[in-house]
């Protein structure tokens, strides 16, 4: 399954599935210290980011490849919630002449097809980026054990992405702890997080088997981007 329909499908539970997304988002946002007038916000979700900005804004643009998450977006007469994925040309062709104070990311653009590219394309209509983005040492030892390859970058891919900009990046690393196993698979599934990967019947039984940690591992990676 797609990450998109991943997100499609699992929109209703997501408000209920994402302590550690709604942890980094207000971090993300209390780190913004000059109240941006004008927010581009690319992976938008169900508005985790908009709850948590509490100035005055002129212009919110939110995107969002999840049309089930965009009408989970808040609505007011100075938001625009639109539906593009952040790496196609027509999402480019849309924003290419606007102008923004901040472009803002929570938990998104670690999915991104070609972040140096995205990155560029974002500093043409803005001067600074803040984002935070997973990697994928997020659920490593589910992945050592079904030996495949996350569907999200990791450190280094997004260290490389970062090449030739003016940039600071902050790593953290968090532990989800469960009641039982259960919970623990049913966070996985309905958090989003894991994107494309998915397993068959008898590789999930065995990872079901074998997984002894009641806790789940996620690493993120915060990022501020400016103009050179
Ligand atoms: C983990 S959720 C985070 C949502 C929100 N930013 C938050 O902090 O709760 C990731 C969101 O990014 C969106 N997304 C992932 N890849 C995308 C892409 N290529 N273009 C646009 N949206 C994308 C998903 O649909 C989903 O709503």
């Amino acid at each position: 399954m797609s990450t998109k329909s991943e997100f499609s499908k699992h929109a209703k539970d997501y408000d209920d599935n994402n302590i550690i997304q709604r942890i980094v988002s207000k971090a993300l946002v209390r780190d913004i210290k000059n109240k941006p007038k004008n927010i581009l916000e690319l992976g938008c979700g169900s508005g985790q980011i908009f709850r948590h900005i509490s100035w005055e804004i002129e212009h919110y643009k939110a995107i969002d490849f999840s049309a089930s998450m965009c009408e989970l977006h808040p609505r007011d007469k100075n938001i625009e919630v639109k539906c593009f994925d952040f790496d196609s040309e027509e999402f480019y062709t849309n924003i290419k002449d606007e102008k923004y104070d901040l472009v803002i990311s929570a938990s998104a653009m670690q999915w991104s097809k070609d972040l140096n590219l995205l990155i560029k394309r974002l500093l043409s209509v803005s001067k600074t980026i803040n984002a935070v983005l997973f990697t994928s040492n997020t659920f490593k030892s589910i992945y050592d054990i079904t030996k495949q390859a996350p569907a999200i970058l990791s450190l280094e891919e997004i260290k490389e992405a970062l090449t030739d900009t003016n940039s600071t990046f902050e790593v953290f690393n968090y532990k989800l702890e469960f009641q039982s196993k259960k919970e623990l698979f049913k966070y996985i599934k309905n958090s989003g997080v894991k994107g494309e990967v998915q397993l068959s019947f008898k590789d999930a039984k065995n990872l079901y088997k074998k997984y002894d940690l009641n806790y789940l591992e996620f690493e993120v990676v915060f990022l501020e981007i400016l103009v050179c």
